[in-house]
């Protein structure tokens, strides 16, 4: 017998069928509410609504677990790659040797752009914010493949628009800081693994010799990993409801890129270093902004701390913070704003206050931390979180349109003026 909920409105009861995950989360399905009761439900933010059924990942806010496709994260981060996860995201299993070896290549063939995505990033002054350079460029892929502008078409047009933006985001990502800095681009040296391309494109300088830091390239590759994914987040949301007008990959992408650059989401990242940097540049008293964190009436908010899912820590955060100490002792980083940041991590995690309100440091404190050691510049932070969330977002994508999933059309509560007559400008 299938279960179901009892709601009464107005002295009527309704039922309304239950549905139950592999992993037992509960919802009521309210598919049909609006037709048999003529009401809606209210919720702002969707932070109590689930949006689709979906065999992606699997996250429990309580007890802080994030798995990719049934793995779980620290599996993955300890033991895969970055491009194995996507693979895993992307077509549910983890890949063969001979599968991530094609697809490996499949990538490597796929990594240069048309010159003329050049013409396109010089329209963009160095004032630029790379991500607005990498959400154009990542969607300008629509005018030089208008073959992906029919989302449903062949299995192997859909796989090598999977393997365009793949192999395409961290050519786009480093011409996008690239432009930032006035710097000539760099194409991609395809004789590199992944990350080490990116760096190589990133950072390498006319007329000099490069060589990619492996601790570097290694820790970059953990952190994509553990950015892939993060079920249905305000990004991969907006993928999904871009995707389900049947728009390209691009595109929903696209968009997917820009609700990322939000301080509120991708964004955060950035701000917990220029948090620090202020709290440095006020000089370093972190007692002092502790302090001004705890009134509410200060207006001011610590970066990188609690999370609107995970209720008692972010696994990810736990993960990325032994990388943050491997990095930090390995490069032999002595940075008195990533100190600042170790003393703001001290307190957050003993501080009743902090303790009390699950204010705990998350994966945006600490893979902030970790790219300023890199020496990934602060305008690069949110174009990382982008690179490494690709996958999900093109796994997210993938699921929309192979189930067939409706157009998304939420509705809403009118809380605006009633029936009035139009009166003549001359009469106002
Ligand atoms: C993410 O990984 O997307 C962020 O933690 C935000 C979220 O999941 O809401």
């Amino acid at each position: 017998m299938a279960k179901t909920a009892e709601l009464i409105l107005d002295g009527k009861t309704y039922k309304l069928p239950v549905v139950e995950g592999t992993e037992n989360e509960v919802a009521l399905d309210i598919s049909n509410l609006l037709e048999e009761t003529g009401a809606i439900t209210l919720d702002f933010g969707y932070k109590n609504t689930g949006a689709t059924k979906s065999a992606i990942t699997f996250l429990d806010g309580d007890k802080g677990i994030l798995r990719y496709r049934g793995y779980s994260i620290e599996d993955l981060a300890a033991h895969s790659s970055f491009l194995e996860v996507a693979y895993l995201l992307i077509f549910g299993e983890l890949p063969t040797t001979d599968q991530l070896g094609k697809f490996s290549g499949d990538i490597k063939r796929h990594t240069m752009v048309h010159e003329d995505i050049k013409k396109i990033l010089d329209g963009f002054p160095s004032t630029s914010h790379p991500m607005g350079v990498l959400a154009s460029l990542f969607c300008a892929q629509t005018a030089f493949y208008p073959e992906s502008l029919d989302p449903n078409r062949s299995a192997e047009g859909v796989y090598l628009s999977i393997v365009r933006s793949l192999a395409k985001m961290p050519t786009f990502a480093a011409w996008a800081y690239k432009n930032a800095v006035g710097h000539p681009v760099n194409y991609p040296d395809n004789s590199l693994e992944y990350c080490s391309r990116f760096l190589k494109m990133l950072y390498a300088l006319p007329a000099e010799q490069y060589e990619v830091d492996p601790v570097v390239a290694d820790a970059l590759d953990k952190l994509l990993i553990l950015h892939a994914d993060h079920e249905q987040n305000c990004s991969t949301s907006t993928v999904r409801i871009v995707g389900s007008s049947k728009a390209s990959i691009y595109s929903s992408i696209s968009a997917g890129i820009n609700a990322l650059w939000g301080p509120l989401h991708g964004g955060a990242n950035q701000e917990v270093i220029l948090m620090l940097e202020a709290i440095k540049k006020d000089g370093g008293d972190t007692e002092k902004w502790i302090n001004k964190a705890k009134d509410k009436n200060s207006g001011f908010r610590l970066m990188g701390f609690g999370h609107r899912v995970y209720k008692n820590f972010d696994p990810r955060a736990k993960i990325i913070k032994k990388a943050a100490d491997d990095v930090l002792n390995k490069l032999g980083v002595n940075d008195p704003v990533l100190e600042i940041a170790m003393k703001l991590e001290e307190v957050a995690l003993r501080d009743p206050y902090f303790i009390e309100r699950k204010l705990y440091p998350n994966v945006d404190f600490y893979s902030g931390i970790i790219y300023r050691a890199l020496g990934i510049p602060v305008d690069m932070f949110t174009v990382m979180f982008a690179m490494g969330r690709l996958p999900g977002w093109i796994a997210q994508w993938k699921e929309l349109r192979e189930n067939k999933e409706p157009i998304g059309r939420p509705r809403q509560i009118y809380v605006g003026q009633q029936l009035r007559d139009y009166v003549p400008i001359n009469k106002r």
